[in-house]
């Protein structure tokens, strides 16, 4: 009778886990609203209004322009698709702006090799005002996304209470992997109570979700993105551990090619996102974007860091008088990457500093390769004076690892 009941407890712990097997690296794609937000109006503005044609013009680019080969593969809706529900309850898009539906988006995404998610909210409504999924339309919803054939959800927390969410976002879990059908699950809950213990419980949340938002909205400015940097710094303490594969925490998405980032706060925002572990949301519009920031988004370098197996989440690690930041990350093979960043205002800083001060030990030889320029430097021990030049917001990133171990090999040759 008692192993009885010891099994049916591990079975229901294991219903109630999130154990969708999905996101082992952080998720890579598209998401529409940073850059498209609510335009609904398509007669003013036929090219950029929420419409399944900006998301089939997006899926487009991202098989076309290289972004799926390299990962980016999430072509995710955000607010605003939701035209109503029909007379059984059921959840449909606007006709007029999503006329096919979205499981006919689904197949477009799916026949070019991409994935689609969706967008819905735990509260009485939307945060633009649509009509959200309270606790009684959870599992209709989690059915209609997977009949629809929908690979990703991000569920939003406006007009909702903090004991809706706590109860909604399980349930929702639960009722995404009563489906049957994988489903990642991005969740918002933590934004809506502060993002940090004890109202934010993250053993809870790694078992519920695959990544959520932590903090506030990230807007199309360099002051926004340093203010997101700035919380996830001062909370690393809490926040790193609970990063890992199947689940992350999100700092928002990536605004490179919009109108807020010059071109060095551009690499910053990428070099200390993927330091950070965080999944690679582009918001921008692909249909127009430059080489110099595509550049930057399909640096392969850069996202095979983005996506190491280990998902260890970086950290600051130093923080000098001068206003330069340094941030490590630990990689699988005994790599790791550095990212030296300028919060400077006056002109290109000239940083001398050796591999000790950021914790590296003894006898090892390492070699660097710069991750923006592709140099690289070799013999580098840990006691090697070196300088690196850092321009004003900016960044300088190194992928790093070990050569040869110089213990060993004295050793070696001894014998
Ligand atoms: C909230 C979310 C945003 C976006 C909007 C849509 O503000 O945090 O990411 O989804 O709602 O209305």
């Amino acid at each position: 009778m008692l192993l009885r009941t010891v099994l049916l407890l591990t079975l229901m712990a294991q219903v109630l886990m999130l154990e969708n097997g999905l996101l082992r690296t952080p998720p890579m794609g598209w998401l529409a609203w940073e850059r498209f937000r609510c335009n609904i109006d398509c007669d003013e503005d036929p090219n950029n209004c929420i419409s399944e044609k900006l998301f089939m013009e997006m899926a487009d680019r991202l098989a076309q322009d290289g972004w799926r080969d390299l990962g980016y593969v999430y072509l995710n809706i955000d607010d605003c698709w939701i035209g109503g529900r029909d007379v059984q309850g059921f959840l449909v898009p606007d006709s007029k702006r999503f006329p096919h539906g979205i499981d006919f988006l689904a197949d477009y995404a799916h026949s070019l090799g991409l994935k689609l998610g969706i967008y819905a909210d735990i509260g009485n409504l939307t945060c633009m005002g649509y009509p959200g999924t309270t606790l009684d339309k959870i599992e209709q919803d989690a059915q209609t996304f997977a009949d629809w054939e929908v690979d990703m959800l991000k569920l939003d927390g406006c007009f909702s209470t903090s004991q809706e969410r706590a109860e909604g976002y399980p349930k929702m879990a639960a009722a995404l992997n009563a489906t049957g059908r994988p489903i990642a699950f991005s969740c918002s809950w933590p934004a809506y109570e502060g993002g940090l213990p004890p109202r934010v419980d993250y053993e809870l949340l790694t078992n519920t979700c695959n990544f959520w938002r932590n903090y506030d909205d990230i807007q199309d400015s360099w002051k926004s993105v340093l203010s997101i940097l700035d919380w996830f710094v001062s909370h690393q303490n809490i926040l790193q551990p609970v990063a890992g594969p199947g689940h992350w925490n999100d700092p928002d998405m990536l605004l490179i090619g919009n109108f807020g980032l010059s071109f060095e706060q551009a690499q910053a925002q990428m070099a200390l996102w993927t330091i950070l572990a965080a999944p690679l949301f582009m918001s921008n519009d692909l249909r127009t974007i430059s080489p110099q920031n595509m550049d930057i988004l399909q640096n392969p370098l850069m996202i095979k860091i983005n996506q190491d197996p280990l998902g260890i989440q970086g950290r600051r690690i130093v923080k000098e008088k001068s206003d330069i930041e340094v941030y490590k990350r630990p990689l699988s093979r005994q790599a790791t990457a550095l990212v030296f960043f300028s919060r400077r205002t006056d002109m290109p800083y000239h940083y001398h500093s050796s591999l000790s001060r950021f914790n590296y030990s003894g006898s090892r030889l390492y070699e660097v390769q710069n991750v923006f320029t592709g140099e690289t430097i070799s013999g580098l021990q840990n006691n090697t004076n070196f300088t690196v030049i850092i321009n004003p917001s900016g960044v300088v990133m190194w992928y790093l690892y070990p050569t040869k171990n110089l213990e060993i090999s004295k050793l070696m040759s001894q014998e």
